[in-house]
């Protein structure tokens, strides 16, 4: 078959890494991709986020299955224009991609299934809001409802950061996205994620992960993207899984369905642990980005098989194949990420790595320049390794990446510390 990837970054790479190995694949394009997924796919150039130009596209290639990667296309309404057009679709509706577009809607829709998590009040305006803040103390969290790139979450830990966090919403620095403002409960403990495919009415666990959200060793510094990820997250025993299946996602699901928006693509459920008992603390509609990065190394070929299935509604015949092994990713990014950085410096190194099921170096902000490799973004390089332990998962990482010589990069050198240590 013919298949669609839209996005650019390490996610979208690792999508198009473990679908080609599927041999349904025919022909695979990702639109717009980047230097490393040129290397496996063809890539396009279109308006990503345009739900007619996506289905031109598409007819024009005769394309059999589209894969939505990032959020804003979901959020922009692209899954709806292609499954009204008859296509094969994987990735939620825009009512339904509002379980990560809007916190106050997500909080709703806990708060209608029972799902157990932060305490929450919304607030249209500052005077109130700052009552509240005053009222229940510190720390607390200040969240602008919309999609703000990762930025619009104040994890106040004292009243007068969490009173200047309203200023500046309520000021307009999130644009509309901080028109509506949640407060919520702080909530101590340790976060993982956990991803899920649902096809509207079924649900299928494919694996968890954690991340490193701050930018230096020893979780210092500001927050960024994601700076590495590894799979499986201890911290998600089986009986937590279970309990995070029945108290928090299947009810998610069909509340979705009960209001007539079936949820339809990857859930992604950001987890707070504390006392051996989960709580929400978010949900994305897509894959998390370097999350995706693990589960595809882990999962490889069968990918394809399982998105097929949640595109076609069939989740209740797929069983995951799992391999009893770890896997983890090093992000390489642009010296002064998350903050300025410059782009189009030269990486070298990188065609002399070995690419196969067990190392993998997959690109997430570069362009290639004739037979040179430029970076092209703060997140660059996801430096991928699997391992029988995490502990080899990880060795095998770090000395693929000792191998890439790139001056103007810097990573973590600690990814997977809070599993090991
Ligand atoms: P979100 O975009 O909602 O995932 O928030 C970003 C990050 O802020 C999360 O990954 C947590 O580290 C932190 N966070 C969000 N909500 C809370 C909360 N209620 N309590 C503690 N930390 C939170
Ligand atoms: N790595 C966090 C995210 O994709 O949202």
């Amino acid at each position: 078959m013919n298949i669609l990837i839209l996005g650019s970054g390490g996610r979208e790479h690792a999508l198009a890494w473990a679908i080609k190995q599927n041999p349904k694949c025919d022909r695979l394009i990702v639109a717009p991709g980047n230097a490393g997924i040129a290397m496996l796919a063809e890539c396009a150039e279109f308006d990503i986020e345009s739900g007619s130009a996506v289905v031109t596209f598409c007819e024009e290639n005769a394309i059999d299955f589209v894969v939505i990667g990032p959020e804003a296309p979901l959020a922009a309404g692209v899954a709806d224009a292609t499954r009204a057009a008859g296509l094969l679709t994987f990735g939620p509706s825009a009512e339904a991609a509002k379980l990560e577009a809007s916190k106050t809607f997500t909080k709703e829709i806990c708060d209608a299934c029972g799902a157990p998590t932060a305490a929450w009040a919304r607030f249209t305006e500052s005077a109130p809001a700052k009552d509240y803040v005053r009222a229940k103390g510190a720390p607390i969290v200040i969240k602008a409802d919309g999609l703000a790139a990762g930025k619009g979450v104040i994890v106040a830990m004292d009243e007068a950061t969490a009173l200047d966090a309203l200023d500046d919403m309520f000021g307009g620095s999130f644009g509309s996205a901080g028109a509506e403002v949640v407060i919520e409960e702080f909530m101590a403990g340790e976060e993982a994620s956990f991803f899920i495919l649902s096809d509207g009415q079924n649900a299928l666990p494919i694996g968890t992960a954690q991340d490193h959200k701050r930018a230096y060793d020893g979780d210092e510094g500001p927050n960024t993207g994601g700076m590495g990820a590894y799979s499986p997250a201890p911290v998600l025993t089986d009986a937590l899984q279970a309990q995070v299946m029945d108290q928090i996602v299947r009810p998610t699901i069909a509340e979705m369905a009960r209001r007539g928006t079936p949820y339809q693509g990857v859930l992604y459920a950001g987890l707070m642990i504390e006392n051996g008992k989960a709580r929400l603390v978010e949900y994305n509609a897509r894959f998390g980005d370097p999350e995706c990065q693990v589960l595809m190394m882990r999962l490889g070929a069968q990918a394809l098989d399982m998105l097929l299935a949640c595109a076609e509604g069939r989740l209740d015949q797929m069983q995951v194949n799992w391999a009893d092994d770890h896997a983890i990713t090093v992000v390489m990014a642009a010296k002064g990420y998350p903050g300025a950085y410059q782009k189009g410096t030269e990486i070298k190194g990188l065609e002399a790595l070995p690419e196969d099921s067990f190392n993998m170096v997959f690109h997430a902000g570069t362009k290639a320049n004739g037979p040179a490799i430029l970076s092209n973004g703060g997140r660059v390089l996801n430096v991928t390794a699997r391992g029988a332990s995490l502990l080899e998962a990880r060795q095998n990482a770090y000395a693929l990446l000792d191998r890439i010589d790139w001056p103007d990069g810097f990573n973590r050198s600690d990814i997977g510390w809070r599993a090991l240590d």
